[in-house]
């Protein structure tokens, strides 16, 4: 009896650390995110009343369909919306929003994650990037990182727009 106890104690203990350890290397893309910076070569996009101009709410399913949820505002006024994005055969992620997007993740740990998409809409490229945080702001280490990846792909930092202390549309989360 006292054996069998042990074996279930034992059992247990490895099974809460097996959880723990989980949740520590978190390098999910589920879940819920707030957007902390925008950039974009377009920077019209990423300004108020621009599409790209978008706060993300969370993201879920898995490494083939990932759908995100959304809000943005019109006139002033918050509305939610949903886009949904797929890996293709070239095993890139892409969606369909205000054009065609083609999506990598640049940056990802348990705070943030860091997106770099390439939009065409009637056959113009321009790229814009996210950043995502667990949290509503992010430390400015990671923010640096955001803009170096950015000027990787041609977004001078000029082109970065902080959204940390924006209405993102809190009240409709
Ligand atoms: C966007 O296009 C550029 C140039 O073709 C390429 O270097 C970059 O990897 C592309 N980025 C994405 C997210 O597809
Ligand atoms: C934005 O970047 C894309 C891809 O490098 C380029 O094709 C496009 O001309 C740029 N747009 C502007 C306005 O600089």
């Amino acid at each position: 009896m006292k054996i069998l106890l042990l074996t279930v104690g034992l059992a247990l203990v490895c099974g809460l650390q097996a959880l723990e350890n989980n949740a520590e290397d978190s390098t999910e893309i589920t879940g819920n995110w707030f957007t902390v910076a925008l950039a974009s070569n377009v920077t019209s996009k990423i300004e108020e009343g621009g599409s790209f101009h978008i706060f993300v709410k969370s993201i879920s399913g898995n490494n083939d369909v990932l759908q995100g949820e959304f809000f943005k505002r019109t006139n002033g006024k918050c509305i939610a919306f949903s886009v949904t994005a797929t890996t293709g055969e070239d095993g890139e992620l892409h969606t369909e929003y205000d054009g065609e997007n083609d999506i990598t993740v640049q940056s990802i740990d348990s705070e943030h994650v860091i997106f770099i998409l390439n939009n065409t809409k009637d056959g113009k490229v321009t790229v814009w990037g996210e950043l995502f945080g667990r949290t509503p702001d992010l430390s400015d280490e990671i923010k640096k990182k955001f803009e170096e990846i950015c000027e990787k792909f041609g977004i001078r930092k000029d082109q970065i727009r902080d959204l940390s202390n924006d209405d993102r549309c809190e009240k409709l989360r």
